[in-house]
């Protein structure tokens, strides 16, 4: 059977891959998801929600009460978003698949950084427009070079991916880099599709800079996945000032009709109820961040720089192996984790490990690593 030539180039994700490699009594950092549970209350609300039959087809854009309250918590950023800038959608990955569907067709050209999450690529090419990559970099923290991404712009160029803090880097940008990126696509037109939804998970008293701000071309990618640790509830959101959001809408309605109602109920519990949960969720994973980062620096041939937010740790190593090859002897000595090379070129040596797993796991993962290292 003939298909369509933009899903004949495009493949699932590696990371989806490293799934098939774990056996049973495997040490797995290669998961991009919390090891905790949705808080109480928010379990609470979704199953009431469905005992008090909020069961059926709801409005399309998502529960009002829901948007009202995510336009009010995104204030913060940009004090004159309204329920009417907010879209619920299906995880962030609905946000992303609709708003690369609205914006881009054949012809365009799309910054994506390089390593990068891997949905923005196919979901470009998915387009039918064309992925530029630009590098990020570790002896430049993992933050874009203006001067490179200056000169990767054409008159084609229609938009800009950013991710901070990042998977699978850890990187943050600072406002300094958020304000430089807005200028430079505001001064060639480009919309800036804003992956925001590792927001909550940052360390050391650093500054969250959202790109929602004075520039309206800006679609704030978010999720209640990890904050929330309902990665398989499947909720995230877009904000936009954008008027783009009309046909977003319409890209959604023929995607998904509505979101899940039940799960809607239970992420305004999220929301409007006591953070505590997550404030000892990331506390934790900077616990384990410490210690991974300790680990891995006392490997003779990794370094790795501290990463500023996520949950990962994204280390280059000096031996003379392909990163996936290296994955690969790692999953025959018990440890998973992914490649860096399955997130972009500039991702090639460089391995990503997830932290979001016990201390006790990390450590006896790192243990595996340095065996395996002495042999290289
Ligand atoms: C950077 C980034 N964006 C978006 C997503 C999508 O998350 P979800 O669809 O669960 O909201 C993920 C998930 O791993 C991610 O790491």
């Amino acid at each position: 059977m003939t298909l369509a030539k933009t899903i004949n180039d495009v493949d699932i994700s590696g990371l989806r891959k490293m799934f098939d490699l774990a056996r049973s009594d495997s040490i797995n950092l290669g998961l991009g998801e919390p090891d905790f549970n949705p808080p109480e209350n928010v379990k609470d609300a979704l199953k009431d929600a469905i005992d008090s039959g909020h069961n059926k087809y709801g409005s399309s854009p998502g529960l009002l009460p829901l948007r009202e309250a995510i336009a009010e918590k995104t204030k913060i950023h940009r004090d004159d978003i309204t329920q009417d800038d907010v879209i619920v959608t299906i995880g962030g990955t609905e946000a992303l698949w609709i708003s690369s569907q609205v914006l881009f067709q054949p012809g365009d050209e799309v910054l994506i950084p390089d390593p990068g999450f891997v949905l923005y690529t196919p979901h470009v090419q998915l387009a039918g427009a064309k992925p530029v990559f630009y590098p990020l970099v570790q002896d430049n923290e993992f933050v874009p070079d203006i001067e490179v991404l200056k000169e990767l712009i054409t008159d084609k160029t229609k938009g800009i991916y950013v991710n901070s803090p990042s998977n699978p880097t850890g990187g943050v940008f600072c406002r300094d880099d958020v304000k430089a990126i807005t200028d430079l696509a505001r001064d060639n037109n480009m919309t800036i599709i804003s992956d925001e939804v590792y927001e909550h998970v940052i360390y050391d008293d650093c500054e969250f800079c959202s790109f929602l701000g004075d520039y309206d071309n800006v679609i704030q990618i978010h999720s209640f996945s990890k904050t929330y640790a309902m990665t398989g509830w499947r909720l995230g959101y877009l904000v936009t000032k954008s008027d783009i959001k009309k046909k977003l809408i319409v890209m959604h309605y023929h995607n998904i009709a509505c979101p899940t109602s039940p799960f809607m109920h239970a992420a305004l519990a999220a929301l409007k109820g006591p953070q505590d949960s997550v404030a000892k969720m990331v506390a934790e994973f900077k616990t384990r961040r410490d210690i991974i980062v300790n680990e891995l620096n006392s490997i003779d041939g990794f370094k790795c720089i501290p990463p500023k937010g996520a949950f990962y740790a994204f280390p280059k190593f000096e031996f003379d192996i392909k990163a996936a090859d290296l994955v690969m002897k790692l999953a025959e000595a018990g440890l998973i984790c992914t490649h860096g090379s399955a997130f972009g070129e500039h991702g090639e040596g460089h391995l990503r490990f997830s932290y979001a797993t016990s201390q006790e796991n990390i450590q006896k993962g790192m243990e595996i690593l340095g065996n395996v290292a002495k042999d290289l």
